[in-house]
């Protein structure tokens, strides 16, 4: 039987982040941004890492244009640090970096591969973070220049331009638990996050809007369907809170829904930051969403005795992460009800697995995961999601944030001693999905897949 095909005008591409791989953290007048600086600091990250070298991709990036190109993708998706283009976050722009970013957006284009470029993907300059980070609307204003002054540059060049990448895990991550940079404990600062990067993504739009009037401009979002742990009515209620907190908080106001009830930790806090007017002005209609998809959560109640260990029957990758194909299809059903028939991307979707020692290009699993997040992509293809592009998660090993090195998500392996590249099984693959436009016949024994 012939597999299902992908639709012919389909975006396939793999994603990567500014701090995860540049390195060249001095060069050419970049400033220090929260990630640089939680990196430095002792204890915050696996083993000491920091993202100083990384990739290397800012000496590389010819090499991994022509790497990409070489897989036979037509898209990548990369992030700009706000602090080589703006170094003070506000103020000079530093024209050395955003020559940097030129030459990249040029050198993919010269290779047929469509650029598509995140704004922020968590490295806040310092500077501003000294000046109260996301918790102060400044900080909305000085994204919203520096989203202009990007526009202004490539957005003649680029296919698309997101304002933000996962704001709910800069607010949860970054200010409510701490265990992102810049590493705050508060739970006021993070709901007060979470409303001025909100409001940033909407003067950033306006902004792009301004500078480069024909360029597709929109926002990454991550989602995760919460699921609960039984059928208690406090698993339920659980789970639904979270839900909320995770799948709705930004969604909900995106769409002019406003924001769903606040979760429990947030109870009583109220919320001075939101002003007359911001809800409508986050409501201003963007041209595509951006999904990153990687599991789904079992809620488990706080007032309940928590489960019996089962053995953990689940399958899970080197993350500790279920993998769970079918989530999937429920985020981008749940985002149709909300957004329609707005071009949806998954922006986002991989795995991490242990190196195989004696041949790191083999990776059987990430391959098998890969096929059947595909699949999910066709179902949901099938039940009229308006899905127009997949993206890899990622293009190269790279720096896992608090993890540091230790998570391998690439689907092309990095040996960190000499920066050498080597394709792995899942970079061929997911080139000849590309090529191929459907799946290819599942041959190799044990990779997990279904057959086509
Ligand atoms: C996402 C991030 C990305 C990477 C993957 C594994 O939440 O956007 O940078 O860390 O998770």
């Amino acid at each position: 039987m012939e597999s299902r095909s992908f639709p012919g005008d389909f975006t396939w591409g793999a994603a990567t982040a500014s701090y995860q791989i540049e390195g060249a953290v001095h060069e050419d007048g970049r400033g220090e941004s929260i990630w640089d600086r939680f990196s430095h600091t002792p204890g915050r990250v696996l083993d000491g890492d920091t993202g100083d070298v990384a990739c290397d991709h800012y000496h590389r990036y010819r090499d991994d244009v022509a790497l990409i190109a070489g897989l036979g993708l037509n898209a990548y998706r990369f992030s700009v640090s706000w602090s080589r283009v703006i170094p003070d976050g506000t103020g000079a722009v530093n024209e050395r970096g955003l020559d940097f970013y030129e030459r990249l957006v040029d050198e993919l284009l010269a290779h047929g591969i469509a650029p598509f470029l995140t704004l922020y993907h968590w490295d806040l300059p310092q500077a501003l973070e000294d000046a109260g980070g996301w918790p102060v609307r400044a900080t909305a204003d000085a994204f919203a220049d520096y989203a202009g002054i990007v526009a202004a540059r490539l957005g003649d060049r680029v296919r698309s331009i997101a304002t933000l990448n996962e704001p709910w895990v800069v607010a949860d991550h970054g200010y409510r638990i701490g265990t992102h940079a810049p590493g705050r404990s508060d739970p006021a600062a993070a709901l007060a996050a979470s409303h001025h990067l909100l409001v940033g993504h909407a003067l950033g739009m306006q902004a792009i809007r301004s500078a480069a009037p024909t360029t597709a401009a929109g926002i990454v979002l991550n989602l995760s369907p919460q699921h609960p742990a039984s059928t208690h009515p406090l698993d339920l209620e659980a789970a639904s809170a979270e839900h909320a907190w995770l799948n709705r908080w930004y969604l909900d106001p995106l769409v002019g829904r406003g924001y769903p009830e606040a979760p429990a930790w947030a109870a009583g806090q109220v919320r001075a930051e939101v002003r007359a007017g911001d809800m409508a002005l986050i409501a201003a209609p963007i041209d595509f969403l951006g999904i990153n998809y990687y599991n789904q959560g079992r809620v488990r109640s706080g007032l309940l005795p928590s489960l019996e260990p089962s053995g953990d029957p689940l399958e899970r990758t080197g993350m500790g992460w279920e993998v769970y194909p079918a989530g999937l299809v429920e985020v981008l059903e749940f985002v149709v009800s909300r957004t329609g028939a707005l071009p949806l991307y998954v922006t986002e979707n991989g795995a991490a697995y242990p190196v195989d020692a004696a041949d790191p290009t083999r990776d059987p699993a990430r391959v098998s995961f890969l096929r059947r997040h595909l699949e999910a992509a066709l179902d949901a293809l099938d039940r009229g999601v308006p899905l127009r592009g997949y993206f890899a998660w990622s293009l190269l090993d790279n720096f896992e944030w608090a993890l540091g090195y230790d998570p391998r998500f690439g689907i092309v392996h990095v040996d960190y001693s000499t920066l050498e590249r080597r394709v792995r099984d899942s970079g061929r693959f997911m080139g000849a999905v590309a090529r191929l436009g459907r799946l290819p016949v599942d041959v190799g024994a044990g990779t997990g897949g279904s057959r086509a």
